[in-house]
């Protein structure tokens, strides 16, 4: 079939619909090699304006799973479940929720990604434990899932090939924030990763891509919608991304407050988003059990110990922290109106934490802790951040990143709510 690139990337610019054909024609092609970067790049910027209809989504996402592999997880004695959070600052929900669905029998093949920027990545958290791999085999995780019930790992670069390509692209032509280019770059990836039902943490507020609640509202519609259509049971919660998820921001700090959680403790968010997030999960693959009995008796802790030492981790390991430490404290008295979640996030960044680029490396060391929440009482001279780095400009840059973290106010300050709103399933 003979098409037409720039009368195809005419029509999606002046709001015309490309029929499927065309759809599958433009990324099979750009695939190939015959439609170039600029051609590309112009019909990312149109989709970008226009939108894309359910139909030219369907098709594309479609497109962008044919372009690799697929997992094959069907005959695990266990029905598979997966979480993905669109990122935000303090997020280990996946350290623990992972193994905690597990220990509930379920089976979680949580294949993850590094940080960019402000937000961390699963993966650079879990590599600040000794030995402990990211890359394993297809038929690695599938004996996982069996073993223990619970892999997290790097995505193989076999899944959705087109997806890597096209998100470097959308970085440099300022097309990544788009509803329909990340519905279809998320759930590509988890639909070829085989998982009969998904749960999407969508995250809202400063700290997260959506800063606003009714786009972060239409991008888990679309979400739910392509996981629905592609026959897998989908979930999304939209849950508040203004402040910092628990203490801790960082790498091993982030790994130890996991273990907290773990062992029945650590902070109350990090719990109930935990929680609500495996009950959701729970329920989509028919599993009735109460996940706080699971946290509560010590079988999460276990499965997450057997998950790190099937990647050749030590659960025990020393977890190191950055030796250049410092705490910020409190210049004036007042009641915290916010602890900015977007500055803390670069803060952890700036101390190490996270890259600017995909090819740096990260400290595990490296690290804020929040010693104050929304709604508290500081007086001065209070401590108010514990920050950590292996050197000394690296741990001054991060405490400049926190100059702007903290808004005191005189006035009561009412707590928001940070479990907003449900997509799919029992709505
Ligand atoms: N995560 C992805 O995988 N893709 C996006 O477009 C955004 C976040």
């Amino acid at each position: 079939m003979i098409m037409n690139a720039p009368e195809l990337i005419a029509r999606k610019r002046d709001g015309g619909e490309l029929g499927p054909d065309e759809v599958q024609w433009f990324l099979e092609h750009y695939h190939q090699g015959v439609v170039g970067e600029e051609q590309m790049s112009a019909l990312l910027m149109a989709v970008f304006f226009n939108g894309l209809s359910d139909s030219e989504l369907g098709v594309w996402t479609d497109t962008m799973i044919a372009s690799g592999e697929r997992l094959a997880l069907s005959g695990l004695s266990r029905p598979t479940v997966d979480k993905h959070s669109t990122g935000g600052v303090g997020d280990k929900i996946s350290l623990i929720l992972a193994p905690l669905v597990a220990a509930c029998g379920a089976a979680v093949p949580q294949l993850s990604g590094r940080g960019l920027g402000h937000t961390g990545g699963t993966l650079d958290k879990l590599e600040s434990i000794p030995g402990w791999r990211a890359h394993l085999s297809n038929e690695e995780v599938r004996d996982q899932l069996e073993s223990v019930g619970a892999v997290i790992c790097a995505a193989g670069s076999g899944l959705a090939p087109i997806d890597r390509r096209l998100y470097a692209l959308r970085d440099v032509t300022s097309t990544v924030e788009s509803i329909p280019l990340i519905s279809s770059s998320i759930m590509s990836k988890k639909i070829a990763e085989g998982t009969e039902a998904l749960v999407l943490d969508v995250k809202v507020g400063r700290g997260a891509f959506m800063k606003d609640h009714a786009r972060a509202l239409e991008l888990a519609r679309t979400m739910v919608r392509l996981g629905e259509s592609h026959g897998v049971r989908t979930v999304a919660q939209l849950t508040d991304m203004n402040e910092p998820l628990g203490r801790a921001v960082g790498n091993a700090v982030e790994v130890r407050e996991s273990l907290d959680v773990l062992a029945g403790a650590g902070p109350d968010d990090v719990r109930v988003l935990t929680l609500s997030l495996a009950r959701h999960m729970l329920h989509l693959v028919g599993i009735d059990e109460d996940p706080a009995v699971r946290l509560d008796d010590g079988t999460a802790l276990q499965v997450y110990r057997d998950m790190i030492r099937a990647q050749s981790g030590d659960p025990d390991a020393y977890l190191p922290l950055g030796v250049q430490h410092a705490t910020v404290v409190a210049s004036r008295a007042g009641i915290v109106e916010s602890v900015d979640a977007l500055s803390v996030g670069i803060a952890a960044w700036r101390l190490g934490a996270g890259r600017a680029r995909k090819e740096d490396a990260v400290s595990a060391g490296a690290g804020v802790e929040v010693l104050i929440r929304r709604g508290d009482r500081v007086e001065v001279g209070q401590p108010l951040f514990e920050v950590y780095a292996d050197d000394l400009d690296h741990r001054d840059l991060g405490i400049h990143s926190l100059e702007g973290a903290l808004s005191l106010t005189d006035n009561p300050v009412i707590v928001r709510p940070l479990l907003l709103d449900v997509v799919g399933g029992a709505e």
